[in-house]
């Protein structure tokens, strides 16, 4: 059935915002975002709490509109009005809390609401064989091992069911996948099991986006790294154009470190050596206004 077609040379971005914004009535929750998807490329989302992330990817995925700037699929400017719009032009998103069906067996949950059938009506039946047999090799595909397609979803571990969550965006057509912070609520192996489903979505050429606020996870697997904070662009750079400590820097936003810092020092029982030097850190950046 569905099937992503990677040239390789086709590099057009998927997804483009330029000076993006959201207001929430008098709150602006965000403003001059430029955001980049390209095919075979994971775009990382960071921020502290607040600084925008969901508002963001809310945009993206179609359940808010914004209120700013321009937001471009394949070129053209978009307004989407549900996540079905965003779907259809194959951005999916998968929520940290799954949708998913956690009694139900794992290859059923793979086709969840768009289950396989056989036979015309009235004896039309679901194909249980021929969902099973996708099922697994789909995740087959995406180099997923179970050892039982049988066993209910909610047995699974946090990572596995990250992993057949992103299988079935990709099965189901997905060019871009947005993934919610999917290592939040996870530990070190499961995060990592994570991660390499994430960059075997981008070796399928999806675009990812992957929001995160570890900035190691997001040094693992991203080719561009846009960092929010209080709602406006931190940093946005290529991959080659930022070290992992300098992103840390960034994510841990410099100046108001250092000031922070400063303040601790007074503070009995406090370690502020375990904090960067100011001196370690990125030259302080424009505040948010
Ligand atoms: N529905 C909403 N109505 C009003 N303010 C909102 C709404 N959603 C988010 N905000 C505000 O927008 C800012 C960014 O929030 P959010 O996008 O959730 O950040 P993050 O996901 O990075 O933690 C916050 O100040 C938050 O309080
Ligand atoms: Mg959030």
């Amino acid at each position: 059935m569905a099937t992503n077609e990677t040239s390789g040379t086709d590099r057009q971005p998927i997804v483009e915002l330029s000076g993006v914004g959201k207001s929430y009535g008098n709150i602006r929750a965000l403003h001059g975002v430029d955001l980049t998807v390209s095919p075979g490329e994971v775009t990382c989302v960071l921020g502290d709490n607040g600084a925008g992330k969901s508002t963001l990817i809310k945009i993206i995925s179609g359940l808010h509109q914004h209120t700013e700037g321009e937001f471009r699929i394949d070129g053209e400017p978009v307004r989407l009005g549900t996540p079905r719009d965003a779907l259809a032009r194959g951005i999916a998103t998968v929520y940290q809390d799954l949708a998913t069906v956690p009694l139900m067996p794992v290859w059923r949950n793979f086709f969840l609401g768009s289950e396989m059938t056989r036979g015309r009506w009235p004896l039309r039946r679901l194909d249980i064989a021929r969902m099973k047999e996708t099922a697994d090799q789909e995740l087959r595909n995406m180099g997923i091992v179970l050892d039982d397609l049988e066993q209910p979803i909610g047995s699974l571990s946090g990572g596995q069911r990250q992993s057949v969550a992103i299988a079935r965006a990709v099965y189901f057509g997905a060019r871009v996948l947005i993934l919610d912070e999917p290592t939040a609520a996870l530990g070190v192996k499961q995060s990592g099991v994570v991660l390499k489903y994430i960059a075997a979505a981008r070796d399928r050429g999806l675009g990812v986006i992957f929001i995160t606020h570890n900035p190691h996870h997001a040094y693992m697997v991203g080719d561009h790294f846009t960092v929010l904070r209080l709602g406006t662009l931190e940093l946005s750079a290529a991959r080659s154009e930022v070290s992992l400590e300098e992103l840390t820097n960034h994510m841990a936003g410099g100046a108001e470190l250092a000031a922070l810092k400063h303040e601790l020092a007074q503070v009995r029982g406090v370690d502020t050596d375990v904090l960067p030097e100011p001196s370690e850190l990125p030259s302080a950046s424009a505040p948010a206004p």
